[in-house]
């Protein structure tokens, strides 16, 4: 049986061995997948340990993605762009290879599941941190017409923009900015969500066929998504589809084959209410 495990601190409430003991039943492939609290001094010796013992492969979570990202030998351009991991693999001649599948896995759950596209789209993402960081390439390479960042500590906001200028039409700022803007995607990344909390915004900044995600999930719709029904948004998705998505093409990179990712959304949908 091959060894996977999800590496974090805290771990309790993370759904990957259930999302990858459903792959692996659905695809018949014998492994096992274990979710692993790291002592925050232990990431490194961890990861090798794990490895050397003939483990075949890791995702990594809060607060370990940068860490993987300095101690990966080798890491993809997505990843090097998110300056963050969450899958590492060994290659064939024994060295560690980092990769992100975040923001695939958004972008995945946007336009595969939800059926919404991001071409030609204008974007507005609230927020600025590491998740941020970890999908503007994903989401730059679907050629939306603009992106924009904003952020209540307005630099970071302005610094992301400077930072992935060269890849698309993308700006910067502090929540000022949406005076009398409007977007045709809102993505909410701010780490408010899970508070219950979120950022004030004018309800101008939507528009009748705006979409609306957040990529934060649980049992009962977040604050962002009453805000976006509440200005009467198209269409109003959580984070879980873009959770299940990141865990199919982390186990695309480990196993090689993909996983139908509908049901176990579904199976998941059903097991949070
Ligand atoms: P993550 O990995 O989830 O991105 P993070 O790097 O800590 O976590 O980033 C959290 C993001 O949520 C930041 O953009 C933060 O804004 P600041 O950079 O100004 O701190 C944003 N955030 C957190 N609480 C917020 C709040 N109450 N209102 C607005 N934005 C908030």
């Amino acid at each position: 049986t091959d060894k996977y495990a999800v590496f974090g601190n805290p771990i309790k409430q993370s759904k990957s061995p259930v999302i990858h003991a459903a792959f692996a039943e659905q695809c018949e492939q014998d492994l096992q997948y274990r979710a692993v609290r790291v002592e925050l001094d232990a990431f490194e010796r961890s990861v090798k340990s794990f490895f050397d013992g003939g483990g075949c492969g890791l995702n990594v979570t809060v607060p370990f993605k940068q860490r993987a990202f300095e101690l990966a030998d080798k890491c993809s351009i997505r990843a090097q762009r998110a300056g963050a991991v969450n899958t590492l693999l060994l290659a064939e001649d024994g060295s560690l290879l980092g990769d992100n599948t975040d923001g695939v896995g958004l972008v995945r759950d946007m336009v595969a599941n939800l059926g919404w596209s991001l071409q030609g789209q204008r974007i507005l993402i609230l927020g600025a941190g590491g998740a941020v960081r970890g999908v503007l390439e994903p989401l730059l390479r679907e050629k939306p017409r603009s992106l924009t960042i904003v952020n209540r500590t307005a630099d970071k906001a302005r610094e992301l923009a400077t930072e992935f200028g060269e890849l698309g039409a993308i700006d910067g700022g502090g929540y000022e900015l949406l005076a009398d803007r409007e977007f045709d995607l809102v993505i909410n990344a701010t780490s408010a969500s899970l508070q219950g909390e979120m950022p004030d915004l004018p309800g101008s900044l939507l528009t009748a066929r705006s979409c609306c995600y957040d990529m934060v999930y649980g049992a009962e719709p977040t604050v962002f998504m009453r805000w976006a029904a509440l200005n009467t948004a198209w269409a109003v998705a959580d984070g879980l589809g873009m959770l299940v998505e990141q865990a199919a093409e982390s186990f695309y990179l480990w196993r090689k084959v993909r996983p139908a990712t509908g049901p176990v959304i579904n199976q998941l949908r059903n097991s949070l209410a």
